[in-house]
């Protein structure tokens, strides 16, 4: 009988699946009765591992970030390449690039070591990478997790959708669009750059081409990134030319002393819409840090598989 109530009660019903279809989502809470030994035994890890190489804090971190850019944060970066499977290691932005594999696997073997087939390796990932800017002198955040791991990787997609260093402001800002990451979130999740190295090759033609830039600043980076393509490519040179391994707002105030490394730093300050942000972050190390953590929430929220979506694998290398 369609009567006003049984059509309500219908309606309603239908409301309910669609919320809670869409609301698979994530929550910080979701490991407290699976897994409660979670969140200390890989900050543990993390830890060991940044005092062992402050460096590995970086690495981790962007691991995460080329996670999530790429068909969002399933682990998908962590699969290796077979003879029959092409995974995203070797992907443009990620080969003789991407590190930090190897505490990846430490870290989930620990994990699995308390609590078998229980956390995924998309979220070992999401809270290496907060607890790496934590060990590096960052802010902290609680990191919503419940994520599950991709069957499938895209190198396709990790080619086009992780931004270059030779994009313009407009490339940058649409590439985050594209993730539902806002201009905001651009410039503020840029300031994981305060951390990290980067290969000549990334930096060859702005200290060598480009006029915003700082001429001691360029000069200094050309002594050990030559001009000729082919020698010193792999070079590195840091980030942030005053606190590399501290997680800090040196990032932007390296901007405005046209320090920026990349070309693609130095778009954020370059004259253009977004200068106003980065002097205010380079002004106000608490604002940094309240829009860093916001951001990195954000971007953890991209495309997660949930529920009977994914797995949990075993190996974060290799699908079940
Ligand atoms: C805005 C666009 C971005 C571009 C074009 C970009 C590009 C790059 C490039 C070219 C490198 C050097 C890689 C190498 O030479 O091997 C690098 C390093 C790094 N990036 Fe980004 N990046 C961007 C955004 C981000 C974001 C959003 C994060 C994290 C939230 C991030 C975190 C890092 C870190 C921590 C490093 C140093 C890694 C290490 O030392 O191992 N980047 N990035
Ligand atoms: C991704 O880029 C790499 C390096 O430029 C290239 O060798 C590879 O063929 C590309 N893969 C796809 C699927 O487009
Ligand atoms: C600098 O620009 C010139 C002219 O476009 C180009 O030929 C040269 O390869 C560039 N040099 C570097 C180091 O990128």
């Amino acid at each position: 009988m369609a009567s006003p109530a049984n059509i309500l009660v219908a309606l309603f019903l239908a409301f309910a699946i669609v919320i809670g279809s869409s609301s698979a989502q994530l929550s910080t809470n979701f490991y407290d009765s699976r897994c409660p030994g979670i969140f200390a035994a890989v900050r543990a890890q993390v830890k060991g591992a940044v005092a062992r190489e402050p460096r590995m804090g970086a690495s981790l971190l962007r691991l995460f970030f080329h996670d999530c850019f790429v068909n969002g944060c399933d682990g998908s970066i962590l699969l290796d390449d077979t003879a029959t499977f092409t995974g995203e290691k070797n992907a443009a932005p990620n080969r003789n690039s991407a590190r930090g594999f190897e505490v990846i696997d430490a870290i989930k073997a620990s994990v699995e070591r308390i609590c078998p087939g229980i956390v995924s390796c998309a979220d070992v990932l999401a809270i290496s990478a907060r607890d790496s800017v934590v060990a590096l002198g960052g802010p902290s955040w609680n990191v919503k997790v419940g994520r599950r791991d991709a069957r499938t990787a895209s190198q396709a997609a990790a080619n086009t959708s992780i931004p270059a260093p030779t994009f313009d402001l407009n490339r940058l800002i649409s590439s985050f669009q594209a993730q539902g990451l806002s201009v905001k979130d651009l410039v503020a999740l840029s300031g994981a750059h305060t951390i990290g190295q980067a290969r000549c090759t990334t930096f060859r033609a702005r200290i060598y081409n480009e006029t915003n830039i700082d001429g001691f600043f360029s000069r200094n980076r050309q002594a050990r990134c030559p001009r000729i393509s082919g020698s010193g490519d792999n070079n590195l040179a840091p980030l942030d030319i005053q606190t590399p391994t501290s997680f800090d707002n040196g990032y932007f105030k390296n901007l405005v002393s046209k320090r920026g490394l990349l070309h693609s730093d130095q778009q954020l300050f370059n004259g253009g819409s977004t200068d106003s942000l980065v002097r205010s972050y380079s002004q106000s190390s608490s604002t940094f840090n309240a829009d860093f953590v916001a951001a990195m929430i954000r971007m953890g929220d991209i495309k997660p598989l949930t529920g009977n979506n994914g797995e949990i694998r075993k190996n974060c290398r290799r699908v079940n």
